[in-house]
């Protein structure tokens, strides 16, 4: 094997191996892990010799800029493209028929948006299971069917998303729902049903997933807001990392609007254990993450 002291005896080739190995031990990553961070440096070269030195968040902004993302899908395979699976397909679980929803109130959006707020604190009461069906209706349904993506049904969902493909799915841990076992489910919109992933009393490990949030232990339910990032990036690539999170950013908006509207108390959940809330979903961390909580009940409490 070369080691560094004869380095300067072994030829072109070898160096290149010898100068990838160094590269990848000092930064703790594998040779085979070095591409990626080339294109990131790349993407994120400063022509300025004066421009202030990079940040974590230039690296990522500067190398999903549109002029340095260029595996976007060429136009023409993208009149042969088919879509991707929609929803997590969760083959060989149970589903549950679910009842339906409890219908949205006559609100106007100026009302809604008025009254919208963050709670942390829910009434020590089940949140009804129409009411929870209601709230993935009427923020994430699909609403419609129509023609793309060479099939004719596509289906067109609730809140907007980057070429409608929707790669934000929801899961939820019942903690306290009337008509729904406690456990952990992920809502399918096209049945719409929801699937079992996991059962039992999961209050503990859903605080310990927060970060400083103990009161999530006391929601009726807890939503997470999962990416799933091979539904986006067979067409938009590299930049599907941007156009993702604005999707569930978007989402994010629909649900707390609905909510208002069901009349429930919600709040949003950046702060989170992203290993503790992957391992809890049984998602890889890397094609399926999670990247927001949306606890709600309804209000009360202190
Ligand atoms: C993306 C996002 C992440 C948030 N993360 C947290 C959080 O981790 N913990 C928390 O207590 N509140 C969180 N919130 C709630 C905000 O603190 C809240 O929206 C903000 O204080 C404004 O209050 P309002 O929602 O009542 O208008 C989050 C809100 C959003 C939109």
């Amino acid at each position: 094997m070369t080691t560094v002291e004869n380095a300067d005896v072994v030829d072109e080739g070898q160096e290149a191996d010898l100068t990838d190995d160094r590269l990848a031990r000092a930064l703790g990553l594998r040779v085979c892990d070095l591409p990626a961070l080339r294109s990131f440096a790349d993407g994120a070269a400063v022509a300025d010799p004066d421009a202030p030195p990079l940040r974590p968040r230039d690296l990522l902004h500067r190398r999903l800029r549109s002029s340095v993302c260029d595996d976007m899908i060429d136009p023409r395979a993208l009149q042969a493209a088919r879509p991707r699976p929609a929803e997590p397909a969760l083959t060989g679980r149970p589903s549950l028929l679910l009842p339906q929803p409890e219908p949205l109130p006559d609100i106007t959006l100026a009302d809604a948006i008025e009254q919208r707020g963050s709670s942390t604190t829910y009434a020590a009461r089940p949140l009804p299971l129409a009411t929870l069906v209601g709230l993935f209706e009427g923020a994430a349904g699909i609403r419609d069917h129509r023609p793309g993506y060479n099939v004719r049904d596509f289906p067109v969902r609730r809140a907007p998303s980057a070429g409608g493909l929707a790669p934000i799915d929801l899961y939820v841990v019942a903690n306290d729902v009337a008509g729904l076992d406690q456990g952990l489910y992920c809502y399918r919109p096209s049945g719409p049903e929801l699937t079992v992933v996991d059962s039992g009393n999961m209050r503990g490990k859903v605080a310990d997933a927060g970060i400083a949030a103990d009161w999530l232990f006391h929601a009726p339910a807890v939503l997470f807001l999962t990416v799933n990032m091979e539904r986006v990036e067979w067409k938009y690539g590299v930049r599907s990392y941007r156009y993702a999170h604005v999707d569930l950013g978007v989402l994010t908006q629909n649900l707390y609007l609905v909510a208002t509207g069901l009349g429930l108390a919600t709040c949003a959940v950046a702060a989170f254990d992203d290993d503790s809330a992957n391992d809890l979903l049984r998602l890889d961390g890397r094609d399926a993450f999670v990247s927001l909580l949306f606890a709600c009940g309804l209000p009360g409490g202190r």
